[in-house]
Order: structure tokens, then sequence, then C-alpha cells
């Protein structure tokens, strides 16, 4: 079912570093989410308490419970509510006096929430644990565009030369050459794609560069640069998070082999410097739901990933990324709870 797919996905939320003692709203294919950390690990609730409505982002955490800002009513990492305040103590908690839990994990130094009941496999990266590979995190950046618009731009080749020109690319070599795309292990992988780079990732080193593209998961895809006689890897990692049916939140993590006693800072601004290069073009996409119907637009062989991508998503059913899913799962939820 298509609304089942980016339901069970993980998606990202925020930096794990930026999820301290408060707890957090965040947004999640159109959910009022909260998020909050106790000795347990990280928690994600519908951010509502079933008393009155409130959002339980403006409360705290307190001996390991969410406590709601409006009457202080306690829930456990379960969902359970384990106080209320008002309540002579001769009384028991009613049974319904519960949070709606969501999935919530710790990984790659982001926290990821899964909204469905049979959440899909965190998103593979072995350069995570891999030694002598270090990892920065970009981002996250807020985008006016849906995800699948978002995850295209990072898969495609033939911008490098335009919208990166003199980083990423170089007008006079702006031929991309016919590559491969591939469907192994539930991925999507490209062959190695050449690409002329004036200064591949802020070291002003130019030369080509061979990108191997990845798309994990509707909203995750990933590439590793590399150059030929040199044992050099550069990934990056990128994760979008649909908020709502407008807003994005972009997460990326960059990952090298090299230079590991060098600080991150030059290597993120210099990723920021190119997420804002491709900001206004994506923000300025019509239509702004991808268009799975190849007829839609016009595609060239150096578009192959991204013409995969599309039929990946019509295949999986992933209408356009969001409104659909929202408003599907939402009738679907409502539906239930009046049964
Ligand atoms: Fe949360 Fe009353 S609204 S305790
Ligand atoms: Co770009």
């Amino acid at each position: 079912m298509q609304q089942d797919r980016l339901w069970n996905e993980w998606h990202p939320v925020s930096k794990a570093d930026e999820l301290l003692e408060d707890p957090k709203q965040v947004f999640v294919l159109g959910e009022r989410v909260v998020i909050f950390r106790n000795e347990k690990g990280v928690h994600a609730f519908k951010d509502l308490c079933i008393h009155r409505g409130a959002a339980l982002s403006l409360g705290k955490v307190k001996n390991g419970k969410l406590v709601c800002a409006y009457h202080a009513w306690e829930y456990d990492s379960d969902g359970t509510c384990v106080k209320i305040p008002a309540l002579p103590c001769d009384r028991p908690i009613p049974r319904k006096a519960r949070a709606t839990v969501y999935h919530c994990e710790e990984y790659l130094g982001l926290i990821w929430v899964c909204l469905g009941d049979e959440p899909a496999p965190l998103v593979r990266y072995p350069e995570a644990n891999m030694e002598r590979y270090r990892t920065a995190i970009c981002g996250p950046y807020d985008v006016k565009a849906n995800a699948p618009r978002i995850i295209e731009n990072f898969l495609d080749v033939s911008h490098l030369m335009f919208v990166h020109e003199g980083l990423l690319g170089d007008e006079d070599h702006a031929e991309v050459v016919d590559y491969d795309v591939k469907f192994i292990d539930n991925r999507f992988v490209t062959s190695k794609i050449p690409v002329y780079q004036p200064n591949a990732d802020g070291r002003s080193k130019g030369g080509y560069s061979d990108y191997v593209y990845e798309i994990l998961n509707p909203t995750t895809a990933r590439f590793t640069k590399t150059t030929e006689g040199s044992d050099e890897e550069f990934t990056i990692l990128v994760a979008v998070n649909q908020e709502d049916n407008e807003q994005t939140k972009v997460f990326m993590l960059l990952t090298r082999n090299y230079d590991l006693d060098q600080p991150d800072d030059p290597f993120i601004e210099f990723q920021d410097t190119i997420f804002y290069q491709d900001l206004d073009v994506v923000e300025s996409q019509k239509p702004e739901l991808l268009p799975l119907d190849l007829q839609a637009e016009m595609h060239l062989k150096s578009d192959a990933l991204t013409i995969a991508y599309r039929r990946w998503l019509d295949e999986l059913g992933v209408e356009n990324g969001t409104i659909g899913v929202i408003e599907g799962k939402r009738n679907k939820r409502k539906k239930h709870v009046t049964q």
C-alpha cells in the first residue's frame, strides 16, 4: 500500500546532540511529534496530551517521565500515564490515559522516527562504523519543496557543471557519459560516472572524480566520490524528512577517509555553499510534486538515474511523496478509531 511505504520508513528529525534534557517538537509527514530522551534512550510520541490536547513538547522530562506542561500528567517511555496529580490517590489512573507512541531510534548521530506499525530496516551506512573514516553532519536545511524533488536534485549529475560551476563542475566539461543503473539488494546503484571538478570537496584539487550513486529508500540517497589512483573516498548520505506538504528538513552526513586529523568545519561550510546553490532551483520547480508520469517532462540518457527513481516511486506507489500519504493514512486511522 502506498501510504504504508513512507509511513513505515524512518525519517530523520533532529541531530542527536540537539536532543538533550528538554523534549522537542518535530514534524513527520504532517504529524506533530514530540521526541525526548531519558536514561532508557530516545522516544517519540504524538505531540498531544490525551487530557486536553496540549502539546507534550511544552512539558519537561522529570525522573525519566514526560510531564505535560498543562496539568502535569506524567507519561512513561512506553506511553503509559503513570501520574495524574489531580486524581485523588485512592483512584486508579484510567487505562485509556496513554500517549500514542511511535518508533524512535538514535542512529548515525541523528534521531529517526517511524510512524508506522511495521518499520522498514534502518538505512544501511557501513562507513559510520568503519575505522579510519570520519563523519560530519550537515544541516538540517529547511527547504520549501517536496522530498522527492530534493532527492532527485541530489541524484542529478548534469547540473553540477552549471549550478556548481567552478566547484563541482566545469561548463566546458558538461557532457555526461552513459552509465548503468542496477537494482541490487533493494537499492539502486550506478556504475562510476566521471565528472570533471575544479574543486571536488573544497580543497581546490581539480581533476576527474568518479561518482557512484545509490538510492536507498524514497527519501534517502548517497554517493561516493573517488579519484583514480587515489585511495581517498568522500561520501554524502542525504536523508530528507517531509515535515508536511510544503516543508522539508534535509540532513547530510559527510564521510571521508582522509584528512582525519583536520577539523570538519571546512567540509561542512563547503557543503553549505553547495546546498544553498541548489536551494533556489529546487524551490522553484513546478509542479511541486515530482511528476511520476514519464511523459510529463523531458528526459535524456544522462537522466537515467532520476528516471529510475521516478519509476521506482511509481512502482512503490509513493504518490509524489507526501500528500496522498498523509491524507490516506489519516482517513484510515480515523476509521480505525471509530470502529
Ligand atoms: Fe496535558 Fe492536561 S492537557 S495534563
Ligand atoms: Co546540486
